[in-house]
């Protein structure tokens, strides 16, 4: 193997750039020339790609994004286009390719490498931690932290107003990051949509604090989820019993930002065994990290199995508020 290419794909996420730098210094100090494609797949498939060099990726270790910009590929969901891609990494005598993305982007890898035999390993870069085979995602942690900074911060108005705040975090179809946030925000109740929820148990106790004389306010953390207007339903439920809700969707304020040292630490080690991997003669597969272990796993598992949620958190959660 005499050269690698190396993208982002899908929601950029705070470490995908030391992973970045990370796969590029790794592959550099074995002699393997290295080759940055922009833009994700969509880059890939009109050959918008660039041999990448040592001082490329310095100072990036601390920056959130992704220098190699990503996008979300609807092209790349057809087979002909997928060997397209192919002819382009050989024209440029590129043996193997680095994908860095969400479950969608490791499954877009899994079809390359088994329709065109062009070697392919994963790296798991989403905030959504929603990927198997990992125990945490590249971002997610960065993700979380960034969540807590703003709602301590509600905290204090909820407080002050004595009012309830709805705030709704990212996570796609999964509750990893809301579970982990209620948590460590300490939030009244925690809608996954993992899990059943009730409100009404919540708007009852309220209520009681209340005929006791003592203020009332808390933090209810949503999960996008797979149900759009969620949260604007939960407000109104709540409106009706007597409650003024304040509602917080926090959105991209999630994505960006410095990575914390946990996903500078993740994305530098995942990297390097990335490429370790690919010299090795690996492909398909995925690097993630399990009880502090490097683990590869298979990109087909990745794909049919669904990392699930720790329901201990969900129970914490109940047991830890008032
Ligand atoms: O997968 C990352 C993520 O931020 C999800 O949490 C969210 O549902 C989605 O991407 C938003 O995507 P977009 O930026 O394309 O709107």
């Amino acid at each position: 193997m005499r050269a690698i290419a190396l993208l982002t794909s899908g929601g950029d996420s705070p470490g995908m750039n030391p992973a970045v730098r990370s796969i590029t210094r790794a592959a550099l100090n074995q002699g393997i020339k290295v080759f940055g494609i922009n833009r994700g797949y969509s880059g890939l498939i009109i050959g918008d790609i660039t041999e990448l060099h040592s001082s490329d990726v310095t100072n990036i270790v601390q920056r959130g994004g992704t220098i190699l910009k990503s996008d979300r590929c609807e092209a790349f969901k057809d087979p002909v286009v997928r060997n397209q891609a192919a002819e382009i990494l050989r024209e440029h005598g590129i043996d193997g390719l680095i994908v860095i993305g969400g479950d969608g982007s490791l499954s877009g890898a899994h079809l390359l490498t088994q329709e065109t035999g062009i070697p392919v390993i994963g790296l798991p870069g989403t905030i959504d931690n929603d990927v198997y085979g990992t125990d945490d995602t590249i971002g997610f942690d960065t993700a979380v932290n960034t969540a807590l900074e703003a709602i301590d911060k509600i905290r204090d108005t909820a407080i002050s107003h004595e009012r309830i705040f709805l705030v709704e975090v990212m996570g796609r179809n999964s509750g990893h990051i809301a579970s982990q946030v209620g948590i460590a925000c300490g939030a009244e109740m925690i809608v996954v949509p993992e899990y059943e929820f009730n409100l009404e148990s919540l708007c009852f106790s309220l209520a009681t604090q209340r005929a006791r004389g003592e203020g009332s306010s808390g933090i209810i953390i949503v999960a996008e989820g797979p149900r759009p207007g969620l949260t604007s339903r939960l407000a109104t439920q709540l409106e009706e019993h007597g409650e003024k809700p304040g509602v917080c969707i926090l959105g991209h304020i999630q994505r960006g930002g410095r990575p914390t040292g946990h996903d500078r630490v993740l994305a530098s080690c995942l990297g390097a065994a990335a490429v370790n991997y690919m010299l090795a003669g690996f492909s398909d597969m995925m690097i993630g990290m399990v009880n502090n272990e490097i683990v590869a796993t298979n990109l087909q598992d990745i794909i049919e199995k669904k990392k699930v949620l720790n329901p201990q958190l969900v129970e914490l959660a109940q047991l830890l508020h008032k």
